[in-house]
């Protein structure tokens, strides 16, 4: 058989459920449109950019090629920002952002000979993408029974996993936007002791809860201190606004050095080393107090700005006699409506709106000026 009969005995694939979606936006040619699919931070219509990464960007140094592990420097003070420790000699990798990390994550772990993964029931398209291309068993733990997690559910269904990799999401949940609260993730890090598991933490959004760097690591500062294999993955994506820059992390908290030289062939036989110029922005700013002061205070901001949209947006739906009253339950860029596909597929044509079929929006794409188009399309969809 040659290769145009093997491309042949493929099946259709569809587009990515993101990125697909966006392109569709792309080529829209109607100046109502809006698009509430991709997860990033918007201001004025546009990608919000940080001040203080603006003042940094004319700072790169060189060109040359970082070693495979990536900037020492931003990989200490990455682990410092994600496990509020102090760096020694832990084992962490810059990364090609979170989707690196979990990839990279998935690889060793399959080297090591794991073939199952748990993730929420509702999580963010990649992860299944990730995990299926890795060649694991995909299997689910209860995440939410709307509008707000069932604890109990949650608990009872992640007892049942044993010997496993279990992924959870640190904070702003996407899809949903929903948390695991402190008291239940405690409960959490005592069942993955019991049960003899390891975890995998998506870390995309540190700070965009309650913008204290310090407080949306919780679960993440408990799986370490309770000495949990852990494969922390985090992304400076949002954090920083450095998207297509590619920087994040994966930070391995296992006490076993022989595992670096493996995980380093891994990355040397798939992109050979990380990228500089993202890299040395975030070690510029969380080196310097002044410009980490800075930093932080606007990412504060933009959890102001997030809070504010949800109380605009919920006062609007009441008028309108939409109740989504579970909006003001959520946190970070998301909330996941409870449309369906004919009228998620309604709104895209008839009104430009552009949304993840699974029901999520990303609330910082929506402001003062698109709000109202936003709701009464709702409205007019909903009839
Ligand atoms: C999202 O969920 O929209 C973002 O994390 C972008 C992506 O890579 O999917």
């Amino acid at each position: 058989m040659n290769i145009i009969n093997k491309i042949d005995k493929l099946e259709e694939l569809g587009e990515d459920k993101i990125f697909g979606i966006v392109n569709e936006y792309k080529n829209d040619e109607r100046d109502c449109k809006i698009n509430l699919a991709i997860g990033v931070l918007v201001d004025d219509n546009k990608l919000f950019k940080f001040n203080v990464v603006k003042n940094e960007e004319d700072k790169c140094k060189t060109h040359g090629y970082l070693s495979i592990s990536g900037n020492s420097n931003f990989t200490k003070l990455h682990y410092e920002l994600v496990t509020g420790n102090k760096y020694t000699d832990e084992l962490v990798y810059q990364t090609l952002s979170g989707t690196g990390a979990i990839s990279l994550a998935a690889k060793v772990l399959n080297m090591l000979d794991y073939k199952d993964i748990y993730l929420p029931s509702s999580t963010w398209t990649n992860h299944n993408n990730i995990f299926k291309s890795n060649n694991f068993n995909i299997n689910y733990y209860d995440y939410i029974t709307k509008p707000r997690l069932d604890n109990d559910k949650l608990l009872e269904s992640l007892s049942k996993v044993k010997n496993s990799l279990v992924l959870f999401q640190s904070c702003c949940h996407n899809p949903t936007g929903v948390d695991i609260e402190n008291d239940t993730w405690d409960k959490i890090v005592e069942l993955m002791k019991q049960n003899n598991n390891i975890v995998i933490i998506d870390n995309a959004y540190q700070g965009l809860v309650s913008g204290n760097l310090d407080e949306d690591n919780y679960s993440i500062k408990k799986f370490i201190s309770e000495k949990i294999p852990s494969f922390i993955c985090s992304s400076h994506a949002k954090n920083f606004g450095l998207y297509g820059q590619r920087i994040g992390g994966l930070i391995i908290n296992i006490d076993n050095k022989k595992l670096n030289n493996y995980v380093k062939k891994i990355i040397r036989s798939e992109y050979s080393s990380p990228p500089y110029f993202g890299s040395s922005i975030v070690e510029n700013i969380l080196s310097n107090d002044d410009k980490y002061k800075l930093w932080a205070k606007e990412v504060y901001g933009q959890v102001i700005k997030l809070k504010k949209i949800r109380v605009h947006l919920y006062t609007k739906l009441r008028q309108n006699g939409i109740m989504w009253y579970d909006i003001m339950n959520t946190n970070g860029l998301f909330y996941q409506t409870n449309l369906g596909v004919k009228q998620i597929k309604k709104l895209k044509i008839e009104y430009g709106i552009y949304m993840l079929e699974n029901g999520r929006i990303n609330l910082a794409a929506l402001n003062l000026d698109n709000m109202s188009y936003f709701v009464n399309s709702v409205k007019k969809i909903l009839k």
